[in-house]
């Protein structure tokens, strides 16, 4: 196996046998970190990493991975360079790909990173769109595997939009790995038909199964994974809060939903998580909102305090596993290293 060249978009792009190979690789650099194993692969090579959007976990895991690997690193945020303003994404592939060896890009159109991968001439990664976010979800397969072992059978139920960034990738991501992907949501956020039909596609081959439901308690029902995403992602206009509140609240994972899900059922959560009021948002939608919706009167919007500070929770160990496996595709995708 050998993926140097080739661009992450999303999981589609990768085979089974690829993403796989991505946890491997993931994994062996985690014990080599752990062990103080020094991996400086890709000395006198350069990233540049473009955000359109704000980020805590992708940007220091493309930059900690990216310095570990022994690259150099340009970080660029959503304001402070002419992309996009005065200059276009397909100018601005062709300058960067002159100067750097690979491009990550954050942003809102879907459009936009693979107009950036047409024209780069390097591997170009996607770390979030509107639509996809798929590093997030080999961090979350690496995660599954650590924890249970294998990824093949296990089931994975997803509360809240289906229809983000988050939902769309998660069930292509176990569409991909043979597991069991339940989304658990108002019909009006669940993923779009084309999209599905993909998924049930690649599902036929790998043995996995997809569940759309509407019912919260059915949803956790033999779950080994429960996971949930924030109610309003970057980019959305504040004003659907009202309305996602209202859609949403029934699937807030609390207690009561983890208690249907196996005993032995981990909690997860891309982060960052509104579950408390110590975030000045948390804090705003609980004045606003909580005399109206009990549920989100203490700042718990999508999960509760407690779920998320339970011992189900791997939340922490999910988020180290960004870097663990951003650094695994920066590697791979940039090296003739093979596995
Ligand atoms: N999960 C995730 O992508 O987090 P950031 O927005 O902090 O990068
Ligand atoms: N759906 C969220 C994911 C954040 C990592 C968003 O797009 O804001």
């Amino acid at each position: 196996m050998n993926l140097k060249g080739r661009h992450l978009l999303t999981l589609l792009d990768f085979s089974s046998e690829e993403i796989q190979y991505l946890i491997h690789l993931s994994r062996q650099l985690k014990k080599e970190k752990k062990e103080g194993i020094s991996h400086q692969h890709l000395r006198d090579l350069n990233v540049v990493l473009l955000f359109q959007k704000d980020s805590t976990r992708t940007r220091c895991a493309f930059e900690v991975g990216a310095m570990d690997l022994g690259m150099g690193v340009t970080y660029i945020g959503p304001s402070g360079s002419q992309m996009g303003k005065k200059e276009s994404i397909k100018d601005t592939a062709r300058v960067l790909g002159r100067m750097y060896d690979g491009i990550q890009f954050r942003g809102y159109l879907h459009a936009d990173v693979e107009m950036l991968a047409e024209y780069a001439g390097v591997p170009v990664w996607n770390g979030l769109t509107d639509q996809f976010h798929p590093t997030q979800i080999l961090a979350d397969l690496m995660t599954i595997e650590e924890h249970f072992g294998h990824l093949k059978g296990i089931q994975l139920t997803y509360y809240g939009d289906a229809r983000n960034n988050m939902g769309n990738s998660l069930m292509i991501g176990c569409a991909k790995m043979g597991m069991h992907f339940v989304a658990c949501a108002p019909q009006s956020l669940w993923p779009n038909a084309e999209l599905i039909k993909k998924c049930q596609g690649i599902a036929k081959e790998t043995g996995a199964t997809l569940t759309f439901t509407e019912d919260p308690k059915k949803g956790s029902r033999n779950a080994d994974v429960i996971y949930t995403d924030v109610w309003v992602s970057m980019g959305e206009p504040k004003e659907v809060w009202q309305s996602r509140i209202h859609e949403l609240h029934p699937y807030q994972v609390n207690r009561e939903i983890m208690s249907h899900a196996k005993s032995n059922a981990i909690f997860m959560h891309c982060l960052p998580a509104f579950h408390g009021i110590d975030t000045e948002i948390g804090a705003q939608i609980a004045a606003e909102f909580g005399s109206s919706y009990p549920s989100v009167s203490k700042g718990e919007l999508e999960v509760t305090d407690d779920v998320i500070e339970s011992m189900q929770s791997v939340v922490f160990q999910e988020a180290e596993n960004r870097m663990h496996t951003i650094k695994a595709v920066m590697l791979a995708t940039l090296s003739d290293i093979r596995g």
